[in-house]
């Protein structure tokens, strides 16, 4: 059969290169957003008279029943029609006749595939969002659990200073956040519909677009018809979005990897997310974290194909543009499936305090403390800064911590050490005392959880 848009070619192709055209293996997922745009469509052209009233109707009952049909399973996309807006209108004309040629009055597939990758994408926008959300909830909940476990803070992996478990939780929560704003933001510009620029120049026909894009719940249509079929910006915004938030996601898969590993063992992983060994019994992996943190380079790469697929394509369509579906297709599949496994393994986590507790106890993470505590007595910091220095040393020489080392020793180094110096530097003390706006004490992880939770909430 020759093809539908056979004109002044006989349409009749090669079977291969039939195959290599061909998008419909991948774009067969946008039909509902195809079908609800044509029905639009075939409204505005009624409205606009032209279109008859009958013909409107028609259309519109042809295009419902292939809808209802492919949605119970009655209907089956044909793989061999060239993409799904070919297969639709094939379809219709199928059931209703001649009527269904005057649907692609008034449009092309430009605006057409444009029109309906930004409606595929907003769902997915509302989507990821709300898992993004669940997987906060579960880090502000684990957070409010543990606002007073201690455990190291680090800093090039080395022990640094003091922090609550809960406060190093509430960070990536704070970061998921601004993923749940980016994906907002990138759905307010997507949300404009391109329908109406038709192949590149707009149309002779007196349409009407803002009825056509009302109709759909778009917030606007694109003011330039070439910029409306052309750019995808609004896909590789996406990618950017969803790219950061694995970032966000790989770097708390790393530490949850680490946090598991028998060298930490500040956490233990239910065993519905671990998985063992075929030839060591004793272990349990994190492959759930590890995944995750794969997979952010499957989601970087889709960011990567799509700019390099559109930097140098002159306006308007070209069939490069094709590509864009897959690489953000399967970036929101593997943002969906990774958001999904890994807010139950946050939450099902036994977090070992203990564990925890005893590596802060060593590694002198007080030892700013300490400084600070001869700063309150008159010693300029950088003075203070070398004694805690040599004190430390001092420890380390002798097999001592901070917290044991008797006070005659410390008066060596200093005359400005008292007993009261002990209080100081006791780990709790050292956390509580962060009471600066976004510190560690527990009031402000407190805070955190609370300005978390009213967003999640109203935001
Ligand atoms: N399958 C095409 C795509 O995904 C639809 C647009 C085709 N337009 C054209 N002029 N060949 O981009």
């Amino acid at each position: 059969m020759p093809k539908m848009w056979a004109g002044v070619t006989a349409g009749r192709t090669d079977p291969l290169a039939d195959d290599f055209n061909s998008s419909i293996r991948f774009d067969s997922r946008m039909y509902r957003q195809d079908i609800k745009g044509s029905i639009a469509h075939a409204a505005m052209l009624t409205k606009q008279g032209i279109l008859t009233q009958g013909e409107g109707d028609a259309l519109k009952e042809g295009l419902t029943g292939i809808l209802k049909d492919l949605e119970s399973g009655a209907l089956e996309i044909d793989l061999s029609c060239e993409d799904i807006h070919m297969f639709v209108e094939q379809e219709l004309t199928r059931r209703i006749g001649d009527t269904g040629k005057k649907l692609h009055t008034a449009r092309s597939r430009n605006d057409q595939v444009a029109q309906d990758l930004r409606m595929y994408l907003r769902e997915e926008c509302d989507e990821i969002a709300a898992l993004i959300k669940a997987l906060i909830k579960a880090l502000a909940d684990q957070a409010e659990a543990h606002k007073a476990s201690i455990m190291p803070g680090y800093t090039h992996l080395q022990r640094a200073q003091p922090v609550s478990f809960g406060h190093h939780l509430m960070a990536y929560a704070m970061m998921l956040l601004r993923d749940l704003d980016r994906l907002s933001d990138c759905k307010k510009r997507m949300n404009i519909s391109p329908i109406g620029s038709c192949a590149l120049a707009g149309t002779t026909y007196d349409t009407d677009r803002r009825m056509e894009a009302e109709l759909l719940g778009f917030d606007g249509i694109s003011l330039n018809s070439m910029d409306g079929v052309s750019d995808r910006d609004f896909a590789v915004e996406l990618l950017g979005v969803l790219s950061i938030l694995m970032m966000h996601l790989s770097r708390l898969s790393e530490e949850i990897i680490l946090w598991a590993s028998w060298e930490f063992k500040f956490i233990d992983l239910s065993d519905a997310y671990t998985t063992g060994s075929s030839i060591m019994p004793q272990k349990r992996n994190a492959d759930m974290a590890e995944l995750v943190r794969g997979k952010a380079g499957r989601v970087f790469g889709g960011l990567m194909g799509l700019l390099t697929v559109l930097k140098g394509l002159p306006l308007a369509y070209n069939k490069d543009m094709q590509e864009d579906k897959e690489g953000v297709f399967d970036a929101c599949d593997t943002v969906k499936m990774c958001l999904k496994v890994f807010a139950p393994m946050l939450a099902s986590m036994q977090v070992r305090t203990d564990n925890m507790l005893r590596a802060a106890q060593t590694g002198f993470i007080n030892a700013t403390d300490l400084a600070d505590y001869l700063v309150r007595k008159g010693l300029p910091f950088r003075s203070a800064y070398k004694i805690s220095g040599q004190v430390v040393a001092r420890c380390m020489a002798e097999g001592q911590v901070l917290e044991t080392l008797p006070i005659e020793t410390y008066r060596e180094f200093s005359p400005l050490f008292d007993e009261d110096l002990y209080g100081e530097i006791d780990l709790k003390t050292c956390v509580d005392k962060r009471v600066s706006e976004g510190g560690t004490s527990e009031a402000s992880v407190e805070k955190q959880i609370a300005y978390v939770r009213a967003v999640l909430d109203h935001g």
